[in-house]
């Protein structure tokens, strides 16, 4: 194991090969009871340093055997607290009791007020990046991998779900060695409808119709990524869809993906998110950056991954469209870090930087912009059979930014300093020879926004690349654009957030009344993040905008309501 600068986790410890959790959330207190067993590479002895956040240490011992000293260290704002725990020599396994506290980071406890059913109770977790550490002690960096066995022990009328294989009533097992960040789970009213022999859709059961129906070309999608990157190495593909508070698109849980509620929009035109946290099953989870500074090598291989799944399935036309929209997307971020450029480079040192306040769109999409490039400085062909040594070589690893530059210069030499590399991987901004999109309709639309004129036809991915192009829009534009497409009317907040950004870019008051309804109903921070920056930008809706987050804060998940919180501090 590596230096990772967000774990305590020292690469001179043995390190953890395996868990059997024992987990019991308490809806009425808010608290997760864990008892852990960590299992490891080889017998240690002496110092054994692990991640918490928030945890009480109840007890640790050798299972069934003698108490084991430990030390529990002051809390770091970033890090949380070092558990260092003594072990006695040729220790393999240690056994620690702990409760996580009502307000673990991973955490989001749901009222049945918050539900779709608004008759249950939900729970569920989001550890990526760093906050495995607050549900129970371990070395949580992904520069280790672990399976896992869990009993997940849930109230009557509630059923409790893992990102992992379900070997029984509450009991999981997670077969393949994944990075901590992984480890995953929900326990809600939830249902579940069949799509193809190796996938199938959970949700309430209010939900769960609409939301087969949305995803119930699945098994095309997981054939089309088989197509390009091999066999699929997880056995099924479920996904989960959440109550609304969700702070993300989607979370690539092994085996059990979570995705918002917003992507089932009634229209099937959102599909590249599950596209993108499927390809995560390659690219992420097979192969998996080594710690946050490189966390590009896993979004940035997803997005190429996802837009290549869309090209094989939609054609290439559509994939150009969507990297048209983000490419948009980066150019917005770019100007977001507009004072700290270094955070806009593809390899990072993020030491003493909380790694959820330097998340952005940058190694998503310029790292999409860098395999692209070398793409086509290569050719598809040798391309496309680096790409698969590339899944092959790093299976089940964790690697940094240089292993695989060191890789890319050993199957195709000479590259790197051919194309340029270390502009993108080194150097903040995008480089002059970056790749662009084209499409078929994408200037007649470009042009359009410029001279602020509504174009006669668009699909959704269309009026969304329109939108976000208008920079000065008109309140006569929107007017129109609202009376020829019905944005208001639609489910897609996709559409619907960039028509508000557009109007209080008119400075229409609609555009801030626009604002709060979908801010009110959603909790993932892409929407949340545009709309709330867009309305903190104009003194005229300041205050509107501290008023709407009064409104919708206790609905918002704890890292959703910090983001928010820091844009309106300005
Ligand atoms: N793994 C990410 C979500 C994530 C990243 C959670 C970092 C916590 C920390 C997921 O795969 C993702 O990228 N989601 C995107 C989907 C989009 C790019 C299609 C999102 O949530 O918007
Ligand atoms: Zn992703």
């Amino acid at each position: 194991m590596r230096h990772d600068p967000h774990s305590y986790a020292d690469d001179l410890q043995p390190r953890t090969r395996h868990l059997e959790l024992d987990l019991r959330p308490d809806f009425e207190k808010h608290t997760l009871r864990a008892v852990t067993t960590l299992h490891l590479s080889e017998p240690g002895q002496g110092p054994f340093d692990l991640d918490t956040r928030g945890l009480a240490i109840e007890t640790v011992d050798v299972p069934d055997g003698a108490p084991v000293r430990f030390e529990l260290a002051r809390e770091d704002p970033i890090l949380g607290a070092r558990l260092r725990v003594h072990l006695p020599e040729g220790t393999r396994a240690i056994r620690i009791r702990s409760t996580a506290s009502r307000d673990a980071t991973a955490l989001q406890w749901l009222e049945p007020a918050q539900t779709a059913g608004k008759k249950r109770p939900f729970l569920y977790s989001q550890c990526q990046p760093i906050h495995a550490r607050s549900l129970l002690p371990l070395q949580d960096t992904p520069a280790i991998r672990i399976t896992y066995r869990a009993r997940l022990h849930a109230p009557e009328g509630v059923r409790p779900l893992m990102a992992a294989a379900r070997r029984g009533p509450g009991e999981f097992e997670m077969p393949e060695p994944i990075p901590p960040y992984l480890i995953a789970f929900a326990v809600g009213d939830l249902e579940s409808r069949e799509l193809s022999p190796r996938s199938a859709v959970w949700a309430e059961p209010s939900v769960v119709g609409d939301a087969a129906w949305e995803f119930a070309g699945i098994e095309a999608v997981i054939a089309a990524a088989e197509g390009l990157f091999g066999d699929y190495a997880w056995e099924r593909f479920d996904v989960l869809v959440l109550p609304p508070s969700f702070p993300y698109g989607g979370m690539e849980n092994p085996r059990l993906a979570f995705l918002t509620p917003s992507i089932v929009a009634g229209d099937r035109s959102l599909v590249n998110v599950v596209a993108h946290e499927l390809a995560h099953a390659w690219t992420g989870n097979l192969v998996t950056n080594l710690s946050a500074n490189d966390f590009w090598l896993n979004e940035g291989f997803t997005v190429y991954a996802e837009r290549r799944i869309l090209e094989a399935l939609e054609g290439r036309d559509r994939s150009e469209l969507h990297a048209a929209v983000g490419r948009q997307d980066l150019s917005n971020a770019l100007r977001r870090f507009e004072a700290r450029p270094e955070l806009t480079r593809l390899r990072n040192d993020l030491a003493g930087i909380d790694p959820d306040e330097a998340y952005s769109t940058v190694p998503y999409e310029k790292g999409y912009l860098l395999l692209r490039h070398l793409e086509e400085t290569v050719g598809r062909t040798r391309w496309d059979a680096f790409l698969r040594d590339y899944l092959d070589r790093f299976r089940f690893q964790s690697l940094a930014t240089q292993d695989f530059l060191d890789f890319l210069e050993k199957r195709l030499p000479g590259v790197v300093e051919r194309a340029g590399v270390l502009r993108y991987v080194d150097s903040p901004g995008i480089p002059h020879d970056a790749p662009v999109a084209r499409a078929e309709r994408l200037d007649r639309l470009l042009a359009r926004a410029a001279k602020n004129e509504v174009p006669e036809r668009a699909d959704p991915t269309e009026l969304l690349l329109y939108l976000n192009a208008l920079r000065t829009p008109l309140r006569e534009t929107c007017e129109e654009v609202e009376a020829r497409y019905r944005i208001r009317a639609r489910r897609s907040l996709e559409l619907r957030t960039a028509f508000a950004v557009a109007q209080l870019r008119a400075g229409m008051p609609e555009g801030a009344e626009e604002a709060r309804k979908i801010a009110l109903g959603i909790g993932r921070m892409k929407f949340l993040r545009a709309l709330y920056t867009e309305l903190q930008a104009r003194p005229a809706t300041r205050e509107k905008a501290r008023k709407i987050f009064e409104e919708a804060r206790g609905t918002y998940h704890p890292i959703a309501a910090q983001v928010i919180e820091s844009i309106l501090r300005g």
